[in-house]
């Protein structure tokens, strides 16, 4: 592992775990990518990158070499305007208005470890022998502008993480009209894109198509990486599966509007770029300022998409996520949302705590509706005091009723939203974003709060640190329930209010930072109306989201499976909700919704107070098995067997690290009349070792005994059921 600068052939050597990532000056000027993917031998003499006379069209940048153009040249970082007609890494504009700009190399630096990235979530190194780091420093002499691109390369993984440093070092002012956070050319185009889409309540479904020539793009023009599409895509070969193949991932560390876009030029070369969305963004650089871009989180696997999730799963889950409850087992909790709503009262609370302690949850959650004057979803917000009709002892008096129960408190908050109906809208009237003399759209009769300003940001963490100080609050659910419109910040000059998204952004993740690091000990769940901002950006403030407000079992199949292909388990919150389901209006039964939601981070939201006493039975087992199974549901390694978006069932395990226990989910969504014999087969097991096999709702005395490799390669028989939204648990044990 390591970085290796070849001086005789000035090439750039990142080797990963089992993979390299090249790169070589070209002249000593021009950055031109040369590979990236399976691992090759540390030293070679150059010569890897074919470089061919084209025609007039691809012009060259020099009279004497024809074959050099940089319209043709696989690059690292490309600029716009003189002479690569294909989609840029960055643009900027000139005093004098234009926008031709070419970077060449000046210097590098290659150290060990890696630099956080100021102001913005990254992934980090617990010690500088984890990764090795470079910064290549390219510049454009005419305009004074320093372009630094920074790479990372993990030993224990096979990723690279790129971001770029933008510095005016010239004496005018430069701006910033386009600035990702990478480029890389590949060699070919023989490549499907997968991503990841949806809308609210139907996140993160898997799409998959072939790239053609021209571009292939997904963005966020939402102010929000939004429910409708994830900050990702991968790009895979054509036979790529679960387990077979190349892919390529992409995932950029960021939480608000994105671009990701794979370009395929005329000669078959595929140009990925990815960053902040250039769309209504531009950054002011005066003389001596610097612009810091998101990381993204670049993986290659030669083991198909399976692999490349594994390796996202442990890198964020443990270089991305921090804080105690990075390593620490996710409390089960009940959330009063659907189970009351915006009516409640302390009682309730503590009724639903009391049967919660009963059947053995551990923490309870206060949604929406404690503050303020908040009986409907009209008003209040930004008011963030408690509300005295429905609390009238307060908050600490709540808190300890629940705490008496044995349970954990845990409250809902809005922190970035203010209702028109709310004293501090009132007080405040341009706290908001807004474009003087234009409406102010509402959306869920809310509006966003300006996150650009100091002062609006130095009042929420105060609010809230008042609230979370006052009584023994352990848990937040951090929720966000629109996106922006009417861009525009009364603070920031003209020149400055295509800025405002991306200072909203720095903002935020500035408020986030100190609130959370005030308070360590109090585990975060970040919310965006479910998984509308479920993204690496969050994550590294918060270590788990809530997936989805769609919680019925059957439509929670394709959302955890598609969040999978990118975030780890231990990020996915799932409850069991009632039936007819609040969002599809589905029954399911009550087994299939405890295995669906036992596959996250386990909790329920109904009201446990209209259990039967069979209910309170059933839900008793499921909390007791996944207290036994939440170590290896949370941090194991998950592998998916049978996607829910084909054909008419779905099944996905976990297995620990020694490959000592695992544990299969299966569910059969529809039945068939007169249905084919079965088998699964299973991943991720040791070939020659014996699994005992049971159901893990039934006694273990019905165990059978196989193979991994009969397992894997032969396949695990599933039942034969009559009926819909049937499931089961196998737990799987080695013998010794
Ligand atoms: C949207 C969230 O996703 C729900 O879980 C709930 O907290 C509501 N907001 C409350 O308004």
């Amino acid at each position: 592992m390591g970085i290796i600068y070849d001086s005789a052939t000035q090439t750039f050597h990142l080797q990963g775990k089992s993979s390299s990532y090249i790169m070589q000056l070209i002249k000593s000027k021009y950055l031109a990518h040369v590979h990236w993917g399976r691992q090759v031998r540390g030293s070679h003499s150059g010569g890897l990158l074919a470089i061919r006379r084209r025609c007039s069209f691809s012009p060259s940048t020099d009279p004497n070499d024809l074959a050099l153009s940089l319209d043709t040249l696989p690059q690292e970082f490309p600029s716009y305007g003189s002479s690569d007609f294909r989609v840029p890494a960055y643009q900027v504009q000139m005093v004098n208005g234009t926008t031709v700009s070419e970077l060449t190399y000046e210097s590098h630096r290659i150290y060990q470890g890696k630099q956080q990235l100021e102001g913005l979530p990254a992934t980090y190194t617990e010690n500088d022998g984890e990764a090795e780091s470079i910064d290549i420093v390219m510049t454009d002499q005419q305009i004074g502008l320093k372009v630094t691109l920074t790479y990372t390369v993990f030993r224990d993984y096979d990723a690279v993480t790129r971001s770029v440093r933008f510095e005016n070092v010239g004496d005018h002012s430069i701006k910033l009209l386009r600035a990702l956070s990478f480029g890389m050319d590949l060699p070919h185009a023989e490549f499907d894109m997968l991503h990841l889409s949806g809308t609210w309540a139907r996140e993160r479904h898997i799409e998959r198509r072939p790239i053609v020539t021209g571009g292939s793009v997904i963005e966020s023009r939402r102010g929000a990486s939004s429910h409708s599409l994830n900050p990702f895509i991968a790009l895979l070969s054509k036979q790529a599966d679960e387990e077979h193949g190349e892919a390529y991932g992409f995932s950029l560390v960021y939480s608000g509007s994105f671009i990701a876009q794979a370009e395929v030029d005329p000669y078959g070369t595929t140009r990925v770029v990815m960053g902040i969305n250039p769309f209504d963004f531009s950054w002011l650089l005066e003389s001596g300022q610097c612009f810091q871009t998101p990381e993204a989180v670049l993986v290659y696997s030669a083991e198909g998409i399976g692999g490349m999730s594994r390796t996202y799963h442990k890198l964020y889950r443990t270089r991305l996520c921090r804080g105690e409850f990075r390593d620490q087992s996710r409390p089960i909790l009940i959330n009063n949302w659907e189970a009351t709503y915006f009516n409640f009262n302390a009682d309730k609370i503590e009724e639903l705590a009391e049967v919660g302690k009963e059947l053995g949850l551990e923490l309870l959650v206060l949604d929406d509706g404690w503050f303020g004057k908040r009986d409907n979803d009209k008003s209040s917000l930004g008011d963030w005091f408690v509300d005295q009709n429905k609390l009238p002892k307060g908050m600490p008096d709540l808190a300890s009723r629940v705490n008496s129960h044995g349970l954990e408190f845990g409250l809902w908050f809005e922190p970035e939203m203010v209702s028109p109906d709310s004293n501090l809208y009132r007080s405040h009237p341009d706290w908001c974003l807004h474009v003087p003399g234009r409406r102010r759209t509402e959306a869920r009769q809310q509006l966003v709060l300006d996150y650009s300003r100091q002062d609006v940001r130095d009042y929420i963490v105060t609010v809230i640190t008042d609230i979370l100080a006052s009584c023994p609050i352990s848990y937040v659910k951090w929720d966000m329930n629109r996106n922006m419109t009417e861009i525009g910040s009364a603070l920031l000059p003209s020149e400055r209010q295509r800025e405002t998204a991306h200072r909203y952004m720095l903002g935020l993740y500035e408020v986030m930072e100190r609130i959370t690091s005030a308070f360590p000990k109090v585990l975060f769940e970040s919310c965006s109306g479910g998984g509308g901002r479920f993204d690496p950006g969050m994550l590294y403030y918060m270590p788990q989201t809530w997936t989805s407000d769609n919680t019925d079992a059957v439509e929670r199949l394709k959302i955890q499976y598609g969040t999978s292909i990118v975030y780890p388990i231990s990020a996915m919150g799932a409850h069991v909700s009632a039936v007819p389901n609040h969002q599809v209006h589905r029954n399911t039964p009550l087994d299939m919704r405890g295995h669906a939601a036992m596959s996250g981070n386990f909790g329920y939201e109904l009201d446990l107070t209209a259990f039967t006493e069979a209910d309170k039975e059933a839900v008793k087992r499921q909390v007791a098995l996944y207290k036994e199974l939440r170590p290896l549901i949370q941090f194991g390694e998950f592998y998916r067997l049978s996607s829910p978006f084909q054909g008419v069932d779905a099944a996905w395990m976990f297995v620990s690290e020694d490959r000592k226990e695992a544990l299969v989910a299966y569910f059969q969504v529809l039945a068939q009349p007169n249905p084919s014999l079965k088998k699964l087969r299973l991943k991720g097991l040791e070939a020659s070792k014996n699994y005992c096999v049971y159901d893990a709702d039934a006694s273990d005395e019905a165990m059978e005994f196989f193979g991994g490799d009969q397992l894997m390669h032969i396949g695990l028989h599933l039942p034969i059921w009559k009926g819909d939204f049937r499931s089961r648990l196998y737990r799987l044990r080695m013998e010794e």
